[in-house]
């Protein structure tokens, strides 16, 4: 048989992504024997830059993270051999076809395969997939693009970059990231529910009160604001990183594990849900706040952020799959910037135990008894259910103790990072771990008429102090049903 390669094109290689994850991720795949065998990878970009230079813009942020075995400079070296640099206008193909030439070079005769990372704003997404696909498509490989969030600002925009894309890639090209899916917990999220017996017979309405998904981060958008103000906390995290952990955690189980049998299950629990009302959702802002003598900025303080703005930086949001299943579990979502820790997980809480013979010694509040089981994203990977036990000792005591599955002690292992995976699954053609575009405007539908709303009738979030827990309207929200977050103990 002919040889094959696989060249790897990132389009916008000056930027943050390509410098923080997609490289230092290419590296790790290569250290790791991950790569094929014969491979290139080309740094596409408007500015001028020589193949050395883009090496040591990379070699400046690979680090031997694995284990420090001696030969990694060594590997770095090899690695940054098959780096090279191509500077060209994005909606040229005229640009595209000089890159097609370089390639041809690198791949030397063999069966080459051609992936490429957008990494660059959507406004040039479909500039590029024409360029592209008609300078420096693959001959006799395949040809795959990989493309990140945001995908558009609403159902609307969204499906007018799908059909854009539709003009020059086939829907089976087409990689679209959320790289909460690469995560190690979010994908065990499955093996969770569908290899365990206990889980699944107690997973829906019956046994479960409600759900909370939350993600904080303790610290602002330090600079990315021009990006983030466009946007706000319910588009960049509530409508891809959440909604995506709640289909996988709320979908039915799919006939078999592959792609499209995975997907046709998330786009139906996807199709399933409410739509999100302005009644059902609290927004807030952070502010400045000066702490141990250290003067925390506000999000208007940030110079990248016009002045005035009303975008939300937090969200609490109360969301409900209507179907047999689901019927009326509240399902909670929490996500803020410059919040007082750093942590992304989902929380099950449980019914009440019927006629439960312990029920005196919870005299105060029932709801303290209940079972919780918490999937734990980041950081410090684990899975814990807390349960109710006797305290040793001859009076009868309970307290509430977990049962712990902290990956670092149960495994001693680095995680990979998510962004390891997807990149090597779309080596793979492995599309388990990317959103198909039905499943993208299903999840608009759900969050486009809010977002319409907040815009029309301009919104003000409540301020918060930085380092803080957020607005008190998330607890008002959540009280409204019944709910109490289970990370504020
Ligand atoms: C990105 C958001 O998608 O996810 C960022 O645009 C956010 O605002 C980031 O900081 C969080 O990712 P992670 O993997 O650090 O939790």
């Amino acid at each position: 048989s002919q040889l094959s390669t696989v060249s790897i094109t990132v389009v916008g290689a000056s930027g943050d992504l390509a410098k923080k994850k997609i490289f230092p991720a290419l590296f790790a795949l290569y250290y790791e024997g991950h790569l094929p065998e014969h491979f290139t990878i080309f740094g596409f970009a408007r500015s001028k830059m020589t193949n050395e230079e883009l090496r040591t813009t990379i070699s400046s942020t690979l680090t031997c993270r694995i284990d420090q075995r001696e030969n990694c400079a060594d590997k770095i070296d090899k690695f940054l051999q098959r780096c090279f640099y191509h500077s060209g206008q994005y909606n040229s193909e005229d640009s595209f076809r000089q890159l097609d030439i370089k390639l041809k070079d690198q791949e030397a005769g063999r069966v080459a395969s051609r992936l490429f990372y957008l990494s660059i704003p959507p406004n040039l997404f479909v500039d590029v997939a024409r360029s592209a696909s008609r300078g420096a498509s693959a001959t006799q490989g395949w040809t795959r693009v990989i493309v990140e969030k945001p995908f558009g600002r609403d159902a609307d925009s969204s499906a007018e970059l799908t059909n854009g894309l539709a003009q020059y890639l086939s829907e089976e090209q087409i990689y679209r990231i959320d790289h909460y899916l690469g995560k190690e917990l979010v994908e065990n999220l499955s093996v969770l529910r569908f290899s365990n017996l206990v889980f699944e017979p107690l997973w829906s309405r019956q046994y479960i009160r409600n759900v909370q998904v939350i993600f904080s981060e303790d610290f602002g958008t330090e600079g990315r604001g021009g990006y983030f103000d466009n946007y706000g906390i319910i588009r960049d995290i509530m409508q891809n990183h959440l909604l995506q952990m709640v289909a996988l955690f709320g979908m039915e189980a799919p006939v078999t594990l592959d792609a499209e049998d995975i997907r046709n299950e998330k786009v139906k629990v996807l199709r399933s849900m409410r739509k999100l009302k302005l009644e059902d959702v609290v927004i807030g802002q952070y502010k400045s706040h000066v702490k141990g003598g250290v003067k925390y900025p506000g999000y208007g303080d940030d110079p990248t952020v016009p002045k005035n703005s009303i975008t939300p930086t937090f969200a609490a949001a109360a969301l409900f799959i209507d179907n047999a299943r689901w019927d009326g579990v509240p399902i909670l979502m929490k996500a803020g910037k410059a919040l007082h820790t750093r942590r992304a997980e989902i929380r099950i809480q449980f019914r009440h135990v019927p006629g439960n013979l312990y029920k005196k010694l919870f005299a105060t509040d029932l709801d303290l008894a209940t079972n919780e089981l918490v999937i734990r994203v980041q950081p410090d990977e684990a899975i814990y259910l807390k349960i109710n036990n006797k305290v040793p000792g001859l009076g009868l005591r309970l307290d509430k103790s977990n049962l712990n599955l902290l990956y670092s002690e149960r495994y001693n292992k680095e995680i990979p990072d998510s962004y390891e995976r997807l990149i090597l699954d779309a080596i793979d053609g492995d599309k388990r771990l990317f959103i198909r575009n039905d499943e993208l405007e299903a999840a608009w539908g759900i969050f486009t008429p809010v977002l319409k709303a907040l815009e029309e009738k301009r919104v003000s979030p409540e301020l918060y102090p930085y380092g803080s827990r957020g607005p008190i309207g998330a607890y008002y929200l959540a009280a409204k049903y019944n709910v109490r977050w289970g990370d504020m103990g």
